[in-house]
């Protein structure tokens, strides 16, 4: 779900009242339109082209070299790692939440609780709040919560702020009435139907900092939050009912807040393990020794977190003509191909696999399999290859599921995305240290269980031995294993299990909603050519 997002407003004004409805279809304004550079300009009287071209090249190197600056001045010797005040784990609860990643955050004074799933496609963190349509916020609802979800009141919290229409960024304040009125947002994710919508606040986020072992000092960083007055979609519908945390590129994301405050080297990383818990690390920059492959800019803007992968390789068979576009995306529940790389994958999985292909018409995924403990062993290994002659094993690139027996099935969990680009999701992000290294604009992976960095101990340079990159081809070890860990035992158990007369695969689970709606991608790509 969850991808492009600001990038693409859909200007609809639900909050601001009459005299500034705008149907939902007649205007799409882009934030790097010349309409809104103008109103930039007019505002905040910057002559036109002092700036590097917005999100070019030169405008993240400008960025980048402000953002040392100011590390310089504020941070130690020594590099700090921040994560959320309730701590650093990150958690999956499989099907209950739309097989995404949370975590618990702090926001406000007195401080309150939401727990936020992990978006690296979208910008905004946005969370229910002075709600007038928003998912069910009581523990009963949920199988997985042990305590009820919140809801954020602004005017109960006095550290928070208004945020107005001539505020930079504000994206929708070229359709402010006045620019003294609260900023709205909306966002739209690809999800059909699924969008947020509300004003932003600017509010205290606390975060923890642990640069000796004896103490966590605690960090106020001031961001802009969505107060998410009004959800549709998915949202309404067990994926992030509790809000969502925007780890994208654009200035509004927390991760942006904190590297143009100083606080953190501009990069982040996040882990998640096989069993479902996992870590977040703001200004976590990675081994030196460990893999990586550059963003690539769409039209000389980075928008998203997009690389290139040369080939994809099943077995230790690399395919021709293989190489693609892929964003990498922790709120895209299963991994996306284009078409092209699609069939050729599928193909020759088909082909190495040994075991009885299984009818899903209608279900999510096209390759599914009879599975049997010792045929598991036999399921051909997914790499992608990245510039520079880096690989990517997957983990698990299968989705297993269970009966009493154990493993009765499995199923290639890749979709078909409509577009050129594919969408890297969670799944294919599993077992590794992900680094979203902004500061010098690539992407960084070494294999990881998770630990915590933030014992106080300084950072090793290089990984420990389990922690080693991997070797450019799949060895045999790096095949799936027989011991179910591709997907652990636990979240099985909320995987739709039982067989049906009709077809073995028939539950539909939450995330088959989650299909993204590659026409507004191109959207975006068209207008940021404009
Ligand atoms: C949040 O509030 C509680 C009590 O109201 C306090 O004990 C706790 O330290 C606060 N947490 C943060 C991160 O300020
Ligand atoms: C908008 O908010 C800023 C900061 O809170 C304030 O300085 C400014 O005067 C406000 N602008 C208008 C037009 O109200
Ligand atoms: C999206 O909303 C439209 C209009 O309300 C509706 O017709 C359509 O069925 C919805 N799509 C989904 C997938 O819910
Ligand atoms: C499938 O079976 C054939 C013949 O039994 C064997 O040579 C091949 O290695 C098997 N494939 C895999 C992926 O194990
Ligand atoms: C990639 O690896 C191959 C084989 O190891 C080597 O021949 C080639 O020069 C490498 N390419 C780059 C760009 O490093």
């Amino acid at each position: 779900m969850a991808t492009r997002v600001l990038v693409c407003l859909l200007v609809a004004f639900i909050l601001i009242g009459d005299s500034l409805a705008v149907t939902l279809s007649s205007k799409l304004i882009h934030r790097f339109s010349d309409e809104a550079k103008a109103f930039r300009v007019s505002r905040n009287g910057e002559p036109p082209g002092s700036w590097p071209r917005w999100r070019s090249m030169e405008y993240y190197q400008l960025l980048a070299s402000s953002d040392l600056q100011l590390q310089k001045m504020k941070l130690g010797p020594q590099y700090q790692l921040l994560f959320p005040s309730e701590g650093s784990k990150t958690m999956s609860f499989g099907n209950d939440f739309g097989w995404l990643h949370y975590m618990w955050i702090d926001i406000g004074t007195p401080n309150i609780s939401f727990l936020v799933a992990l978006d690296t496609g979208s910008d905004l963190l946005w969370v229910p709040c002075d709600c007038i349509q928003c998912a069910p916020l009581s523990a009963g609802y949920y199988n997985s919560l042990d305590r009820d979800l919140s809801e954020y009141r602004p005017s109960e919290s006095s550290t928070s702020k208004h945020v107005n229409c001539s505020h930079e960024l504000c994206e929708l304040g070229p359709n402010c009435k006045s620019l003294k009125q609260p900023c709205p947002y909306i966002v739209n994710y690809y999800s059909e139907n699924t969008s947020s919508s509300g004003l932003l606040v600017e509010d205290i986020l606390y975060l923890a900092s642990s640069n000796d072992h004896t103490s966590k000092n605690l960090v106020h960083a001031p961001v802009i939050i969505g107060c998410g007055r009004k959800q549709s979609g998915g949202y309404l519908d067990g994926v992030a009912p509790d809000g969502l945390l925007g780890l994208g590129l654009g200035d509004i994301s927390v991760p942006s807040f904190l590297a143009k405050a100083g606080l953190i080297r501009n990069s982040f990383s996040m882990c998640f393990n096989e069993d479902d818990s996992g870590r977040i690390f703001f200004g976590d920059q990675g081994f030196a020794t460990q893999q990586s492959t550059p963003f690539l800019p769409l039209d000389g803007k980075y928008i998203t977190y997009m690389v290139g992968v040369q080939s994809c390789c099943i077995g230790n068979s690399c395919l021709k003509q293989t190489s693609f576009q892929a964003q990498i995306d922790s709120g895209t529940s299963f991994t996306f191909l284009p078409d092209e790389v699609y069939k050729k994958v599928t193909a020759e999985f088909e082909r190495q696999v040994n075991s009885t292909r299984l009818s899903t018409k209608g279900f999510l995924w096209d390759y599914c399999y009879e599975a049997s403990s010792e045929r598991l062993l036999s399921i051909p290994s997914v790499v992608l290859m990245f510039a520079p002659n880096n690989s990517f094993v997957v983990r698990n690139p299968t989705f297993l599921f269970y009966d009493n027996q154990g493993v009765s099935r499995f199923c290639l969990a890749i979709q078909r995305a409509e577009g050129n680009f594919g969408i890297i999701g969670q799944n294919f992000m599993m077992g590794y240290r992900i680094v979203f290294d902004r500061e010098n604009l690539k992407l960084g992976w070494s294999r990881s269980n998770c630990q915590d960095l933030s014992d106080g101990k300084a950072m090793p340079l290089t990984p420990p031995a389990h922690d080693r990159p991997e070797n450019p081809l799949p060895t045999n070890e790096q095949q799936s294993t027989p011991t179910g860990r591709a997907v652990a035992p636990a979240v099985a158990g909320r995987a739709p299990s039982k067989p049906s007369s009709a077809s073995p695969l028939l539950s539909a689970p939450h995330f088959l909603r989650m299909r993204l709606l590659p026409l507004l991608l191109l959207i975006c790509l068209f207008l940021s050519a404009i």
